[in-house]
């Protein structure tokens, strides 16, 4: 039998992606799996369904689930959606492991296999399916496109007639992968740019893309190349050096964050106090409760003259690349699934075990089940 490949039209407000884009679907058909894809799914992405030759286009939602051997999506799925799912199928999307447990024992009862894209391992040879590496690097463009907007003041240095223009100073706290996609995108721009890090490693990488970085001696490495989180007496070091680079810039664009626990606080109100009227702080932790301890999610507040302003979903505003890239991901983790017209979960392989969280009526991922049998929620 054909394997079926769904894609549903994205449920999330706002939600402008979607997991398939016309490309790829060549790509799977060429392999000989079939694709079917929710009227409209690929609209505010830029794609008509006309544009996904190849596909079948579905209009009947209960259908599209009910076919699907392999459903994709962006966002996690509602209970609602889990419901029309065909029992033993596969879902490979977003699914928030780090809360809403509730949705892992409805895939584990209707036994579903849900791939989580936030857990694949970052490692060298996942590197190809790693969505969060895909969208974070989207995010830490546009957060400085966002951020060009809110400044009442140029990126570069302009000499004009009237006099010369000096360039704005832009602070990236976080340099991780939307961090260092957000100091390349402003030196593009022309600023001056600094970048701050816990993770004494990306020194170089900062360097390397024409930015000073900022050393305050402090070494935060976690495991599996993460920041872990720092110690009061860590913090109130990070503060006191950190707020004379805050209160210098034109721009700050906060990106730190620790797996699974809320956004760390690094700029303090009074830091905020002490910068220039007109400055911008874009805060892209704000998902996760924000690095700065003003942030209003999805809002732009005014404190002091500053601006701070807290996007959600940045990488759905970017929604051409960010679905390519995104659908790419995908693609590429199908490759690892299906082997000649068939499907197989090999748990010997470390990206599908990592990212595997329900599989044959069980919650196979420890992470989760330890969250799901705490009840939190
Ligand atoms: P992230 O989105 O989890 O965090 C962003 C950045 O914030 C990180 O660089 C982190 O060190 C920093 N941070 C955390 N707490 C902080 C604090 N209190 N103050 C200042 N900065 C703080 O990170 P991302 O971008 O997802 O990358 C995490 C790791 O994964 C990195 O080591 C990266 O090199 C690695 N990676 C590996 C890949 C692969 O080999 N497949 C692909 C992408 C990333």
């Amino acid at each position: 039998m054909t394997i079926r490949v769904c894609v549903p039209k994205e449920v999330r407000a706002g939600e402008q992606r979607v997991a398939m884009v016309p490309d790829v679907v060549k790509r799977l058909t060429a392999l000989g799996i079939s694709v079917s894809i929710q009227t409209g799914a690929g609209e505010a992405a830029g794609h008509g369904d006309s544009d996904y030759t190849g596909a079948d286009i579905v209009s009947d939602e209960a259908a599209l689930y009910a076919s699907a051997d392999i459903l994709l999506t962006v966002n996690p799925l509602s209970n609602e959606q889990i419901e029309q799912l065909k029992p033993g199928s596969i879902v490979i999307g977003y699914l928030n492991p780090y809360s809403d447990t509730d949705r892992f024992k409805r895939l584990q009862e209707k036994n579903i296999s849900a791939f989580s894209m936030e857990m694949i391992p970052r490692i060298s040879r996942a590197q190809a399916m790693d969505a969060l590496s895909s969208q974070a690097s989207i995010a830490g463009y546009k957060a400085v496109l966002i951020a060009s907007t809110l400044l009442g003041k140029f990126f570069p240095m302009l000499t004009t007639a009237a006099g010369t223009v000096r360039p704005s100073k832009v602070l990236i706290i976080g340099a991780g992968v939307a961090g260092l996609q957000a100091i390349a995108t402003a030196r593009r721009l022309g600023a001056i740019v600094e970048g701050y890090d816990v993770r004494a490693a990306v020194k170089d990488q900062v360097e390397s893309l024409g930015a000073k970085f900022v050393d305050i001696d402090i070494k935060a490495e976690g495991t599996g190349g993460y920041a872990r989180e720092l110690t009061a007496e860590e913090k109130a070091q990070q503060q006191a050096i950190l707020a004379n680079h805050v209160a210098a810039a034109d721009v700050v664009i906060t990106t730190a964050a620790i797996p699974g626990r809320p956004s760390p606080k690094i700029i303090t109100r009074e830091m905020v106090e002490r910068m220039k009227g007109g400055s911008v702080i874009v805060d892209l932790a704000a998902e996760g409760g924000g690095n700065c301890e003003l942030t209003q999610p999805d809002q732009t507040i005014v404190h002091n003259r500053v601006k701070i302003y807290g996007p959600l979903n940045v990488p759905s505003t970017v929604s051409g690349h960010a679905s390519e890239l995104y659908a790419k991901n995908l693609l590429n983790l199908l490759a690892l699934l299906v082997k000649d017209g068939k499907i197989t979960i090999d748990l010997e392989d470390q990206i599908l075990k990592d990212s595997l969280v329900t599989h044959g009526g069980e919650i196979v991922s420890a992470t989760v089940r330890t969250k799901v049998e705490g009840g939190a929620k």
